[in-house]
């Protein structure tokens, strides 16, 4: 039932009223689903019947926001919606928190860190709600965190290894913002950047605006590489977030229909 239904009802004299319509409605249509590698053991792909959309992008590019709208879209819409996202789990997220304000953890064991608190959602977050045959919004996956990984001269081999247990999502929408917007939008929204956001502990520079600019174009780069191994749905994010927003509905609407 991927069409806008509309019929006509006969009138008392038996003549046709006017066609009169119903909202469109779109039935998710399931698709064969894998892991991106080993999986995790006891977890049957094909059960997962939910749609796994995730958002993806450099810090500052309107995630947050086209998330915000697509959730609500898709909850009048019918889709029950459920959100994830990184440093979000019960688990380890208050304890990552104090491992960056520390800083004193190596770059792998950093690393194994946001790789226990993606584990940690996708068992208990992501598999429980796809289950469910709920929508899954993900405010970034994998691909972010091997972008940074990358960035800090990790192996990409010992990377997709690692996150071999990820599930491969059905859409993955990546808001392609230059770092100069994104800088004025971060400041624009905190009044300051962020030491990690801008790389600070790489030493790329002691100035900080400077930092930010250097460090995001060499995320920037590692995405654009990844782009070539995963195949993102590049979405220009220089737009209003209701421009943008009404592209990332209709793609979305094909993702249900299972186009
Ligand atoms: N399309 C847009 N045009 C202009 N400003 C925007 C747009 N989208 C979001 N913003 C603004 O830019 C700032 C950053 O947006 P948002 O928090 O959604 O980005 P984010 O990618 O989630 O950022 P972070 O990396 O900090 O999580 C916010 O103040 C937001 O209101
Ligand atoms: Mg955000």
């Amino acid at each position: 039932m991927s069409k806008s239904m509309s019929r006509s009802k006969p009138t008392q004299r038996g003549g046709r009223r006017k066609p009169f319509s119903f909202p469109r409605i779109v039935v998710p249509q399931h698709r064969p689903r894998r892991f991106y590698g080993h999986g995790i053991p006891g977890v049957d792909p094909q059960k997962l019947r939910g749609k796994l959309i995730v958002v993806e992008g450099c810090d500052g590019s309107g995630r947050s926001t086209q998330i915000q709208m697509l959730m609500e879209w898709l909850e009048s819409s019918g889709h029950a919606t459920t959100q994830t996202g990184l440093k979000r789990s019960t688990l380890v997220s208050e304890e990552l928190n104090m491992a960056q304000n520390g800083n004193i953890l190596s770059h792998t064991t950093m690393s194994l860190f946001y790789a226990t608190d993606f584990a940690d959602q996708l068992e208990n977050v992501i598999f429980p709600g796809l289950r469910a045959g709920r929508m899954v919004l993900a405010d970034r996956y994998i691909y972010t965190l091997i972008a940074r990984d990358l960035a800090r001269g990790s192996d990409l081999e010992w990377l997709q290894n690692l996150y071999g247990i990820a599930l491969v999502p059905d859409a993955v929408f990546y808001l392609d913002v230059s770092p100069e917007e994104r800088l004025q939008r971060n400041f624009a929204k905190d009044y300051a950047l962020d030491y990690w956001e801008s790389g600070m502990d790489l030493g790329l520079s002691r100035e900080m605006f400077d930092s930010f600019l250097k460090y995001q174009a060499m995320v920037e780069r590692q995405f654009q590489k990844l782009h070539k191994t995963y195949g993102f749905n590049i979405v220009d994010g220089n737009r209003s977030p209701e421009e943008v927003c009404k592209e990332l509905q209709r793609r979305t609407a094909a993702v249900l229909a299972g186009e």
